[in-house]
């Protein structure tokens, strides 16, 4: 069986640890909207299951998930055409998670990159739903036979495991249960990187809060961090080439092409030849234009918390209706006795 036995469906998720970056929406949910006006079922989620891998405080990340589900529809996701939940309201993925718990390797997890860089030198310390997290997030995927995955280009590892995991599980019970997914990793941010340092990603776990652009900055702020931006002396070339060695210009470019939905050669077609001190106020514009009215209208929907609780009951009610079959025909297929 191919993939095309299955229902075209997007899941896709973000962590509700504090703060939603340029990088997230750039990378992640600018797609998640574009997608959701295509012929695909989708179905976006706060994962705040993942976000407790690490330390977490409750108020927080009860406002972050709030703050989060705000930034989605803010952005354009809208409750009638996608399912939007939080992970922990829908039992299933939880539920799958420990049948794929029992189905990928020690070697597998091991591997992760994400691991080392979170768990850092303390890797003892860590807590074992991080070195688990990736059997978590291909049960999230998996619980709606999802066929495409859009995440940002640090995801990629983990969705070859999502892949490694519904092969191993298909072929050790003799079915073709799950879909192999595809990520959708494309465009021209799909790697944003730190303004402050080109060979780092864009992070809201960054000390510098001048390294990144937050969701909530205001006009002035982004406008600020723009023209504060770490760049090289020469002006800009005339062609995507003249950016090899050159990753905060070419950083800035591919910001501005994806912001403005152009490509990167546009981008230099129209700026080639200028300097920063004339291209960084045109992105700061640009920048402005497009993520005030987000900014503005998250702060709007966080004015009444209880509507976006229930846009969230609601999304799991919708959700259950695809996990809830699943997780039982998956648990037949284990072998677990139950009506
Ligand atoms: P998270 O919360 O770290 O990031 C959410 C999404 O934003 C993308 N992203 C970026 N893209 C481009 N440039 C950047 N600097 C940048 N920073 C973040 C990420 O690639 C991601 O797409 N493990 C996931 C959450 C998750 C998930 C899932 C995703 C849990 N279950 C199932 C997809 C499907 C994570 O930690 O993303």
């Amino acid at each position: 069986m191919t993939n095309s036995a299955f229902t075209p469906r997007v899941f896709s998720g973000i962590q509700p640890s504090g703060g939603l970056t340029l990088g997230n929406y750039l990378g992640a949910i600018k797609r998640f909207v574009s997608m959701q006006e295509e012929a695909y079922e989708t179905i976006y989620c706060m994962v705040d299951l993942h976000a407790i891998t690490v330390w977490q405080d409750p108020a927080k990340l009860r406002h972050n998930t709030r703050e989060l589900a705000a930034g989605f529809i803010a952005s354009g996701i809208s409750p009638d055409k996608s399912i939007l939940i939080n992970q922990s309201q829908v039992p299933e993925h939880a539920q799958l998670a420990w049948i794929f718990n029992c189905v990928a390797r020690m070697g597998w997890m091991q591997r992760m990159t994400q691991f080392k860089d979170k768990a850092g030198k303390n890797a003892q310390n860590a807590s074992l739903g991080l070195f688990g997290y990736p059997a978590l997030m291909a049960a999230d995927i998996l619980i709606y036979h999802a066929t495409h995955v859009p995440v940002g280009d640090d995801q990629k590892q983990h969705l070859e495991l999502t892949r490694d995991i519904a092969i191993k599980f298909n072929h050790d019970y003799g079915v073709d249960f799950f879909p192999i997914t595809e990520p959708v990793i494309e465009g021209a941010a799909t790697r944003v990187m730190s303004l402050r340092d080109g060979s780092k990603k864009m992070s809201k776990s960054d000390a510098s809060d001048a390294s990144r652009i937050n969701m909530t900055d205001d006009a002035d702020t982004i406008a600020k961090k723009i023209r504060k931006a770490k760049t090289d002396p020469d002006a800009l070339p005339s062609e995507a080439k003249g950016l090899d060695d050159r990753p905060e210009a070419r950083n800035l470019v591919n910001i501005y092409a994806a912001l403005a939905d152009i490509s990167v050669d546009q981008v230099l077609a129209e700026h080639g030849g200028a300097q920063f001190g004339s291209f960084k106020p045109a992105l700061a514009d640009l920048a402005v234009a497009k993520l005030a009215p987000i900014s503005t209208e998250m702060a709007r929907l966080m004015d009444d918390p209880a509507e976006i609780d229930r846009i969230l009951a609601r999304g799991a009610e919708q959700a259950r209706e695809i996990t809830a079959p699943i997780l039982k025909q998956t648990y037949d297929i284990v072998g677990m006795v139950g009506g």
